[in-house]
């Protein structure tokens, strides 16, 4: 089982005193990459002009554009809900970027009450996420998004 208060803690001395926004970004996305297993792609999806556009990642290289509302990504970012999908299969209108995947987990990450992005998280087994994983995974990306009210240039 995945030590997500580990993992928030690890993440707090990581981004503590970081300035750059990318850096902190591109850190963030490496940390959480390396401490999930069986998973083949993480990575940022940042809101750019009413899109998200994709952003720092770990894995196969991805689709750049993703309109609101799109995909499971533009789906979370339209909602401002979290997306957990058992069977990306199943999914109304998933986009498949590394046909490996086949479960998906979508944080929206607020700075500052705005959305500024999406955490997107693929994994190649079907209902990889429990719910833990996504509570946890939205306790990080909380973390993460309150350490960015602190540095400027990430929107
Ligand atoms: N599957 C996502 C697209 C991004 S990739 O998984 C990296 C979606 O449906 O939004």
């Amino acid at each position: 089982m995945t030590d997500y208060n580990l993992i928030d803690s690890q993440l707090r001395a990581l981004l503590d005193g970081e300035g750059d926004a990318l850096a902190a970004v591109c850190n963030f996305v490496a940390l959480l990459y390396n401490a999930l297993d069986d998973i083949n792609w993480l990575g940022i999806y940042v809101l750019r002009d009413e899109e998200l556009v994709l952003g720092p990642f770990q894995g196969k290289p991805a689709c750049v554009h993703i309109p609101l509302g799109s995909g499971v990504c533009g789906t979370a970012a339209s909602t401002l809900q979290g997306q957990r999908v058992a069977d990306v299969h199943a999914f109304p209108g998933h986009i498949v970027c590394d046909a490996d995947s086949r479960s998906e987990l979508v944080v929206p990450l607020l700075v500052n009450d705005e959305l500024v992005g999406v955490l997107d998280i693929d994994s190649p087994s079907l209902s990889r996420f429990s719910e833990a994983d996504q509570a946890g995974t939205e306790t990080i990306c909380r973390t993460f998004c309150g350490q960015l009210e602190n540095i400027p240039g990430f929107i």
